[in-house]
């Protein structure tokens, strides 16, 4: 199968390009890409007026399969990955059972590619059963092709067992642990972030301190033993200067922020309530600030939607009751588009390098990249596209956002996997459901 996607705004990083190329697939994968090339017999597609970019990745997706299928399924999720733009998830451990053998880490890539629409790569526990007590087994998770560890939904609590665990992984080449970094105790029964919207509404809160003690221990105990961290979902300040504090020590820690820590305040608890609890919580907006102003600078490396889809009953049982998590795949990048992008506040080739280049360089994944001889794994935008989030027409089973109603300019309109079209104008090939 031959494609060529004609007269575009091809953006890659990567190639340091920006500008009006064709790009020619063969099979899976990129074949040429030029000023104009002669297709021949190949299928053309005219994309004069839109851009043609690597599909985004995303390192931090709950697909909640196996066990938690009533929230999401890997076809659901995976079906949402593509309605937005992204051609590759990292499916976070926290299942049913949790991943911490190469067993479930095996059902769960059979499962992808019987019912995936995407590319998805398993992440790992870091404690066996994510119970905090023991370290997972990663000699059985590494020889699955795992790469990544994470007890994410909660911190290693014991200091101790966190250092053991990360002088474990130290001694696998290209692993990363990925931190949720949390402290507990501080946290304590906490809805919403320690401020002004706390007091006003007399709630019990979680402080800044209780994520900005545990990311410092969490450096810490990474440089002591040698071995990689990957700080997920960065939401204050503070965290950004020990993260900095960090890579001017030259230790090997990368961060992730994502499109609801950038784009929302806690304020956003009066509009939305419970749809906006998510962990850890919505800031304030010189946390918003500086977590941007970070990504600008390539501080913070990467975006992350920490996808976390629950029921809409369960969302609706009230703040103290409801879980935490925000359903990001389908709002990722139009927002990101029309309130960074078209504000002038991020680059596309920004948005590009942190959604899609640096996701790929910290796992070691292909794609990424639209370099000839990659993965065809492609995401076409239409920045003009106008529309208002609809959570409704949901691929993914969590059909709530605290983006609502917000309008948007610029959405994907075409995701290609492979060399395959899986997407078009908001419609996925062969989702049935
Ligand atoms: O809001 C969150 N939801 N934060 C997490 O860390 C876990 C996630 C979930 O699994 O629902």
């Amino acid at each position: 199968m031959r494609v060529c996607l004609k007269g575009g705004r091809v953006v890659d990083p990567t190639q340091s390009l920006d500008g009006r190329r064709d790009l020619l697939i063969e099979q899976d994968r990129v074949a040429a890409i030029a000023p104009q090339i002669e297709a021949g017999e190949a299928r053309i597609i005219d994309l004069t007026g839109k851009a043609v970019l690597p599909g985004f990745i995303d390192l931090h997706v709950h697909l909640r399969e196996p066990g938690f299928e009533d929230k999401e399924t890997i076809a659901s999720g995976t079906a949402a990955a593509v309605a937005g733009g992204i051609t590759a998830v990292a499916a976070m451990p926290n299942t049913e059972p949790p991943v911490d053998s190469a067993a479930v880490a095996a059902l769960i890539k059979e499962k992808a590619a019987a019912t995936g629409f995407c590319r998805v790569y398993p992440i790992g526990t870091l404690s066996r059963g994510r119970s905090g007590a023991e370290p997972a087994d990663f000699t059985s998770l590494y020889g699955a092709g795992v790469r990544a560890f994470s007890d994410d939904g909660a911190p290693v609590v014991d200091s101790r067992l966190f250092r053991q665990i990360l002088q474990l992984l130290a001694c696998f080449p290209d692993t990363v642990a990925i931190a949720h970094s949390e402290d507990l105790s501080l946290a304590g029964e906490g809805l919403i972030h320690e401020g002004a919207v706390s007091k006003k509404l007399g709630l019990p809160a979680i402080p800044e301190v209780a994520e900005t003690v545990a990311v410092a221990r969490d450096i810490l105990l990474a440089e002591a033993a040698g071995a990689r961290l990957h700080l997920a979902h960065l939401s204050t300040a503070g965290s950004v200067e020990l993260l900095a504090w960090a890579k001017r020590r030259g230790l090997p820690v990368t961060a992730e922020v994502t499109p609801h820590h950038l784009l929302l305040t806690s304020e956003e608890i009066c509009r939305s309530g419970a749809q906006a609890k998510v962990n850890p919580p919505l800031r304030t907006a010189d946390d918003c600030r500086a977590l941007l102003e970070a990504l600008r600078t390539g501080l913070i490396d990467i975006i992350a939607t920490d996808h976390a889809p629950h029921r809409a009953f369960e969302k609706a049982a009230g703040l103290r009751a409801a879980p935490c998590g925000i359903a990001g795949l389908e709002t990722a990048v139009p927002l990101l588009l029309s309130e960074l992008v078209g504000t002038g506040r991020l680059s596309l080739p920004d948005l590009v390098k942190a959604y899609s280049c640096r996701p790929a360089e910290l796992l070691g994944l292909e794609g990424g990249s639209l370099r000839p001889g990659a993965p065809a794994d492609i995401v076409v935008i239409d920045l003009e596209a106008a529309g208002i989030i609809e959570p409704q027409n949901f691929y993914s089973r969590a059909r709530q956002s605290p983006f609502a109603g917000r309008p948007y300019r610029g959405r994907p309109v075409m995701t290609i996997v492979g060399g395959k079209i899986k997407m078009e104008q908001g419609v996925v090939h062969g989702k049935k459901d």
